[in-house]
Parts: structure tokens; sequence; C-alpha cells
């Protein structure tokens, strides 16, 4: 499935608001808590170990790696689903998780049908896409009140197959796929072996290839969500008033969509953060004045990319300012695989973006966790967007120099605002001075 229809999941249930309420600060968390494990970032209500996490479910295990230069892995409370690292998600503040599975189901003599339950508790499964191998069995969906008579999908096998054979084409020979499409709070399959066949005589049956006695699903891709399912509403939440999640000042509760069981916590507009701990919630500290690391390139070919904006780590002001340069040769410079920049202009604080697929209006925005959004879209094909430095008024950023955007002599600091609202201060260079109002080194210098 592509990423767009998980997108149009995404917004159906709502969850847009969701990730422009939890966007993170890195600074948020839980005293002495672990908030890495290889590549994945953790926040709570997820941590490992006791104190850590929430409730048991949301309690993770960091496994160790096998040696070599794999790095270590994240597993979920069940011990069987690993959480995949997804370049700038947080577990605890984005409330979908991309997640593998590998289970392997041994056969047994005398045993003509198998179960597997993939059961995450608090967890609902989003989307998912699976190979099953295995021989000469059909594959049943366990849905509650539904008759499950109809094989999702059935494995037949010649006597001479391979694993690698089966896994070439997952066809249905020694292999099929399985996709769950729907949101569902729990998957459970059933095999049921051909003609009561009965399996686990390895020397009789299985030719030399495991297929004949073990059943393996393997996950292509998995997401699910989470939520909060101690009470079943905000209200009953603040009512009981016991263990209420949304702790931090300037946060908000949400009623769960999907089951109608469980509630989320956000931060208010304006804030950012991690609403589920004491002052998580701040209003946005995300921009570095200082660009952090020296011989930054500032070009994509042709397309010149001047600071705040930057290539690579520490060469940005903000995380939402960091540009893939995919190809230099051809200028092509993106912010992701669905937006090409065509020019960034400092001295008006306004960026080209050519969208190579197609959004909505409403969907124009740019979201990267842990951000708040701060482009306004003005145009049509390419389109010309305003951006601001920091989600904060002019006073606000004046108050805190430390990271103050407009670091030019002869600059001078304006709000930017979009039909739906205040977005944030950008800068610009004093009347007859042009420049970079956002650098010192090449700043506001007078015209005449
Ligand atoms: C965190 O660890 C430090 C040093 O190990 C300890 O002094 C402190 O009490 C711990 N804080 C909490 C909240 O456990
Ligand atoms: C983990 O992150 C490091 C550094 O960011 C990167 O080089 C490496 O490829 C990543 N590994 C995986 C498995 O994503
Ligand atoms: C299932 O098969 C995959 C692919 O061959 C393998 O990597 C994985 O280890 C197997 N899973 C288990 C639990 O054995
Ligand atoms: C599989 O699950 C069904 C109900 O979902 C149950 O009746 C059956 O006993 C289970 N079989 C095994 C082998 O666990
Ligand atoms: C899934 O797990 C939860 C909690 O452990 C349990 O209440 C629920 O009945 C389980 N669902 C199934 C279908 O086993
Ligand atoms: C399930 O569906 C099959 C075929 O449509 C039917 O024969 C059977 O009676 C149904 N069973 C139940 C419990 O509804
Ligand atoms: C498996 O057997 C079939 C016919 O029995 C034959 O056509 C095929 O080439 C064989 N495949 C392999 C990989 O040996
Ligand atoms: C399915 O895949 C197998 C090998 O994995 C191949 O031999 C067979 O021809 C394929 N069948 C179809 C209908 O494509
Ligand atoms: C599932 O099967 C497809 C071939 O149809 C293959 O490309 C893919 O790598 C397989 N995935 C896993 C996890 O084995
Ligand atoms: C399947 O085989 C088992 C054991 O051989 C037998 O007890 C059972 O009645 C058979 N079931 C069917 C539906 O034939
Ligand atoms: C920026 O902050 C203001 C409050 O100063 C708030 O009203 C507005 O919604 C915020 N915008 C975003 C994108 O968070
Ligand atoms: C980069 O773009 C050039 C010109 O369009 C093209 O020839 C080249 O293959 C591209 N390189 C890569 C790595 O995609």
């Amino acid at each position: 499935m592509s990423r767009h229809c998980v997108t149009l999941l995404v917004i159906i249930f709502g969850l847009l608001q969701m990730a422009v309420a939890l966007y993170s600060n890195p600074s948020s968390t839980h005293p002495n808590c672990t908030e890495r494990c290889g590549n994945v970032s953790i926040q709570y209500p997820f941590g490992f170990g006791s104190g850590c996490f929430r409730q048991p479910d949301f309690s993770l295990t960091c496994d160790g790696g096998g040696g070599g230069n794999q790095p270590p892995k994240t597993f979920l409370h069940d011990g069987i689903t690993e959480v995949l690292p997804d370049s700038g998600v947080t577990v605890g503040l984005s409330r979908l998780i991309d997640v593998a599975i590998s289970h392997t189901i041994f056969m047994a003599p005398g045993i003509p049908s198998y179960n597997f339950s993939w059961n995450l508790s608090s967890f609902t499964m989003l989307d998912g896409s699976f190979n099953v191998t295995g021989c000469d069995f059909d594959i049943y969906r366990q849905e509650p009140g539904k008759n499950g008579s109809i094989p999702r999908c059935t494995n037949s096998c010649p006597q001479n197959i391979t694993e690698t054979v089966a896994r070439q084409n997952c066809n249905g020979t020694g292999c099929c796929r399985l996709y769950v499409g729907e949101v569902v709070p729990d998957f459970q399959l059933k095999f049921v072996l051909h003609n009561n066949d009965t399996r686990g005589d390895h020397d009789a049956l299985s030719n030399g290839s495991t297929l004949w006695n073990t059943i393996n699903i393997t996950s292509n891709w998995a997401q699910i969500l989470w939520d909060i399912d101690d009470q079943p509403t905000c209200s009953r939440a603040k009512d009981k008033n016991i263990n209420y999640a949304c702790v931090s000042n300037y946060s908000h509760c949400f009623d769960a969509e999907l089951f109608d069981i469980g509630y989320r916590c956000g931060c208010n507009s304006g804030y950012v953060g991690n609403p589920y701990v004491v002052d998580g919630c701040k209003r946005d500290e995300g921009y570095s004045p200082n660009q952090l690391k020296e011989n930054c390139s500032r070009s994509c070919g042709n397309i010149s990319v001047p600071y705040p904006f930057g290539l690579e780590e520490g060469c940005s002001a903000r995380k939402l300012f960091k540009l893939n340069c995919r190809n230099a040769t051809a200028s092509m410079l993106q912010f992701d695989d669905d937006r090409v920049v065509a020019f960034i202009n400092v001295a008006e604080s306004l960026v080209g973006i050519r969208f190579t697929s197609h959004f909505e209006d409403d969907q124009l925005g740019i979201y990267v966790p842990g951000e708040p959004d701060l482009f306004m879209g003005l145009g049509e094909s390419v389109v010309s967007m305003h951006w601001a430095a920091a989600n904060l008024t002019c006073d606000e950023a004046l108050k805190n120099k430390s990271q103050y955007a407009c670091v030019s002599s002869n600059s001078k600091c304006l709000g930017v605002n979009s039909k739906d609202g205040y977005i944030g201060y950008r800068c610009k260079c004093l009347d007859g001075f042009q420049g970079n109002p956002y650098t010192i080194s090449d700043g506001c210098e007078g015209t005449t």
C-alpha cells in the first residue's frame, strides 16, 4: 500500500491534528530513562525499565543486538513486535509506529490446524502486509462476528520446493501474501492443513525443506497506533483524576476515535513537546541562530541553500529547515519525496515548492516530527511559501537573544500571518539594506 493511502487514513482519523499537537521536543523526558535503543528514539509514556513507562503495554525492551555491526533492536511488550527506526520519529510522541514481526510456528505430528494471534492490547493495527511461508494449508482470518469460512490465501507446494524459490514470488507456491488494510484491534490467523494432513514427520515429508514443517509469518511492513486506555474517555480520566495522562501545563486531551476506548494528549496550539510529562509542552525552542557545523555546503546544483536552511546535520537552524540534495547534477533539492524545492529567498523569507504528488489544500503543510509547521502556501503549481523562523511573536523572540533568528545588523523582526492565524516571526533587512538577515557574515548591507 502506498504512503498516500496511509496518509489518507491518517487524515480520516483526524491524526493530522495530533501530528500538529504532538511535535516533540527532545529535551522533555522522564528523569534517568534511556531515550534511545539503536536508531530508535523513545519518550515517555513509552520507556525501558520500571518507572520509565506509564502502563505495562508501553514497556519496551532493547535487545543488545547480535554482535557485529548490527544495531540493537527495540521490541514491544509482546517480545515479537519490533519497533523500526523511522527517521525523525520518536516513539511516544508519534502516535503511529512502524513495526515488524517475524514468527515461526513449528508443526507437530497429529495436529491439523494452528493459530497465530498478534494482540497488542492498547494498540490498534492500522495496516500491514505479511508473507506466510509453508506448504499445503489454507489461511483464515479469525474476526469476531465474522464467519471466516473463506481462506484469505492458500499455500500449495510441489514436492521439490525450496524456501528460496517459494519466497521469490510469494504467489501461493510455498508462500503467500496477506494484506490487512482495515483498522483492527488485533490480528488472528488460523492455518488449516489440507486433506486433514498432519506434519512434523521431518524425514517422510520435509524432503529437506523446512517449508513442510514450519509456518513462518514475516511482515513486509506494518503500522500500529496507540492510545492511553486505562480510562475510556477524557472526561472519565479527568473525573477520576487518578493517573490522568495529560500532566503538562498547556496540554489537552483527545478521545480515541477508533474503537471508542481510550484517550491521548496533545500540547496546546503554540506549544510543542511532550504532553505526558510535567512541563513537557513548551514554546518553540527549535531555532538555533548559530550554524553548528563549519564548512557547510551551500548549494545543490544551481540552487543556493543559504542559512537558516542547510543540507547536513548542524548546517540548518532547525530540523524543519534541513533539506536533501538528491541529485546535485540535476539540482534536485527536496524537503521529502513529495516536495521539491525550486528556490530559497531569504530576503523575503520565501521558498518555492513543487509538489510531485497531489495534495489537497489543507495538506500543503510540511510536518516534521518535533517541529511546528512554519510554512504558509501562497500560489499553485510551483507554490511560493512564506516561512517563519519559529512559532514565536517578535516580543517573545527578542526576549531570548540566544535563539533570536534576526542576527544581522540592520535587520528587523516581522510577523507571518496566514488566513488561519499567526505562524511565527521572520526577519527582513531594513529598507535600503540587502543580504541575508539570518546570518552575520552575509548579513544586511547598505545598497547605496
Ligand atoms: C537520577 O539519577 C541520579 C544519579 O544516578 C540520582 O541522583 C537521581 O536521584 C535520579 N533521579 C531520579 C528521579 O530517579
Ligand atoms: C542508524 O543510524 C546511523 C547514523 O545515523 C546510520 O549510519 C545507520 O545506517 C542507521 N542504521 C539503521 C539500521 O538504520
Ligand atoms: C522467518 O523467515 C525469515 C526469512 O527467511 C527469517 O529471517 C526469520 O528468522 C524467520 N523467523 C523466525 C522467527 O524464525
Ligand atoms: C485456535 O483458536 C480457536 C478460536 O479462535 C480455538 O477454538 C482453537 O482451539 C485454537 N486452536 C489451537 C490449536 O490453539
Ligand atoms: C488481547 O489482549 C487483551 C489484553 O491482554 C485481552 O483483553 C483481549 O481479550 C485479547 N484479545 C484476543 C482476541 O485475544
Ligand atoms: C459460514 O459460511 C458458510 C458458507 O457460506 C456456511 O455454510 C456456514 O453455515 C456459515 N457458518 C456460520 C456459523 O455462520
Ligand atoms: C521440480 O519438479 C518439477 C516437476 O516435477 C520440475 O519441472 C521442476 O524443474 C523441479 N524444480 C526444481 C527446482 O528442481
Ligand atoms: C509462482 O512462483 C513460482 C516460484 O516461486 C513459479 O514457479 C510459478 O510459476 C509462479 N506461478 C505463477 C502463477 O506465477
Ligand atoms: C515477501 O515476498 C516478496 C515477493 O513476492 C519479496 O519481495 C519480499 O522480500 C518478501 N518479504 C519478506 C519479508 O520476506
Ligand atoms: C483428522 O484426522 C484426525 C486424526 O487422524 C481424526 O481424529 C479426525 O477425525 C480427522 N478429521 C476430519 C475432519 O477428517
Ligand atoms: C503559533 O503560536 C501561536 C500563539 O502565539 C498560535 O496561536 C499558533 O497556532 C501557533 N502556530 C502553530 C503552527 O503552532
Ligand atoms: C542525476 O541527474 C542527472 C541529470 O538528470 C542524471 O543523468 C543522473 O543519472 C542522476 N543521477 C542519479 C544518481 O540519479
